[in-house]
């Protein structure tokens, strides 16, 4: 299997939608381990969008549809489309996904066909944001990305990373990290070799 910036060839370019707009969030710790995983680990170039920075408004229509769209919009779909994958980290909420994700989900179209698309889901409890997975998965083969499996799932997110997405047991989080991010890799690769 095809797995790091040396096999590969090139480097790989992947941004972390960090989903969570909540004041005093937790899952964004998820999105600065995943970060400092692949830049170190991996040699990816890595970005993180961050939707509390974008500070988006509830879009009414898709970009391409929008007459005036805000830049932020525009850079942001710019982001996504030209990344060769994208890790989406999204909290549960209610058993579902946060109305940040489905804003980004519903403003983009093209951009989001055939991307390789894997998910860290988080909770503050024991179940890792396990029932999240269902809804993001049927949005996003709706809208015909390239969803990988297995999701990383983390539980207790502020008991196993710290604010600066150090974890508490660094060699357990990085093997499950790393069969996520593994097979989000072989998606890239198995996209490029169709074009
Ligand atoms: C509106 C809301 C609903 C939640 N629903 C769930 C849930 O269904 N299952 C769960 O395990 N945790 C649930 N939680 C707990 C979150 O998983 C936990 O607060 C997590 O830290 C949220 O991510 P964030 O801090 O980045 O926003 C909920 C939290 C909020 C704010």
């Amino acid at each position: 299997m095809m797995l790091n910036k040396r096999d590969m060839g090139t480097t790989v370019r992947i941004c972390i939608i960090s989903s969570s707009v909540r004041r005093g969030r937790a899952s964004h710790r998820a999105a600065l381990y995943t970060r400092d995983l692949l830049k170190k680990e991996y040699g990816a170039d890595v970005e993180i969008l961050d939707l509390l920075e974008y500070n988006f408004p509830l879009f009414e229509e898709r970009l391409k549809f929008l007459e005036s769209p805000p830049v932020e919009a525009v850079s942001f779909a710019e982001n996504v489309r030209n990344a060769d994958g994208i890790i989406l980290v999204v909290p549960e909420y209610n058993g579902g996904y946060p109305a940040s994700v489905k804003n980004i989900i519903d403003l983009l179209t093209d951009e989001w066909r055939k991307k390789p698309v894997a998910f860290v889901v988080v909770s503050n409890g024991p179940f890792a944001g396990s029932q999240v997975i269902f809804s993001l998965q049927f949005s996003l083969w709706k809208i015909r990305a390239l969803t990988v499996s297995p999701a990383l799932r983390i539980p207790d997110i502020e008991t196993i990373l710290d604010e600066n997405g150090i974890p508490s047991d660094k060699v357990d989080m990085d093997k499950r990290a790393s069969a996520t991010i593994k097979e989000l890799l072989w998606q890239i690769e198995a996209k490029r070799r169709m074009f």
